[in-house]
């Protein structure tokens, strides 16, 4: 279903994946794992378009489609979709407006408005957020756990083919967790593949994958299955080091500030 091909990728010019290869098959349930900032939700926002991140090299081969030089829009109507660690706030958009205009540009003709308040309401129920939250502004002011529960709410909504959930659990409280993986389970039988991003064993308690990636220092270091993921909860990432000499480290990226400010003030 997904085959990524010596992706690299640069942000502001900062070069951060370095020559990724992987594939995803339809249903599989996926970890995505490694130490903080080497690239993991980097590696999600290169899938999905976001275009702030430039492929220097390889391709993004998506249903045995390039898909590396489309738009956001067009990789999203053809069933991809991205869970932000950070949802942004958007000032002066409802939710509302948002998910119906959302769903909308992904079907041949509008939903009808019964349909859309039967759907939302359902998936409000799901996650166990009040419906009274489609009326505020997207995101503004919302909890962590409020953001995230809101992110499931369209992916319910959106029904994507392939869903990359980046740490869907954080902030998250233990009752949400739980409901949250449930929805995540019943998409995932209805046929949704899903990539998922956690630091957090619990997550992978509740929703088993099948296989397992680590992202460090820009490349897929080590692959496996399920069993892998658990390990690394278990005892860290430090027998990566050991057992597959690999070497975990960041580089430190040498950034000119130009002359001290305060230097040519005195
Ligand atoms: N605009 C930018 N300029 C330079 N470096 C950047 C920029 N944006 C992100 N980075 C760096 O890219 C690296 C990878 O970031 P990324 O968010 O992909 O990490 P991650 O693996 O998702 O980490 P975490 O587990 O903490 O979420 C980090 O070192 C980050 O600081
Ligand atoms: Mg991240």
């Amino acid at each position: 279903m997904l085959k990524i091909n010596d992706l690299n990728v640069s942000i502001d010019s900062s070069s951060i994946l370095n020559g990724i290869n992987l594939e995803i098959s339809k249903g599989d349930i996926v970890a995505l794992l490694g130490p903080n900032g080497h690239g993991k939700s980097t590696l999600f926002h290169s899938i999905m378009g976001n275009p702030r991140y430039v492929v220097n090299k390889g391709n993004i081969i998506f249903n045995g489609e390039d898909i590396t030089k489309m738009d956001v829009s067009t990789r999203s109507k053809k069933g991809l979709f991205l869970a932000f660690q950070n949802p942004p706030e958007i000032s002066g958009v409802m939710t509302l407006d948002f998910f119906k205009n959302s769903l909308n540009s992904h079907l041949d003709k509008p939903i009808k408005l019964l349909d859309f308040y039967k759907k939302t309401t359902q998936a409000y129920e799901d996650v166990g957020l009040d419906s009274s939250f489609i009326e505020r502004n997207l995101n503004e002011g919302f909890s962590g756990g409020e953001k995230k529960r809101n992110e499931i709410i369209q992916l319910q909504l959106l029904s994507p083919t392939l869903a990359m959930l980046d740490e869907i659990d954080s902030g998250l409280d233990v009752d949400a967790l739980s409901s949250i993986a449930k929805v995540i389970n019943n998409m995932h039988e209805k046929g949704t593949t899903f990539i998922l991003i956690s630091h957090y064993d619990k997550l992978f308690s509740l929703i088993n994958p099948n296989k397992t990636f680590v992202i460090i220092n820009g490349k897929v270091a080590l692959s496996g299955d399920g069993l892998l993921a658990k390990r690394i909860s278990k005892e860290g990432y430090s027998f990566i080091e050991k057992e597959f000499k690999i070497k975990i480290e960041k580089k430190e990226k040498q950034v000119s500030i130009g002359s001290c400010g305060v230097k040519q003030v005195i």
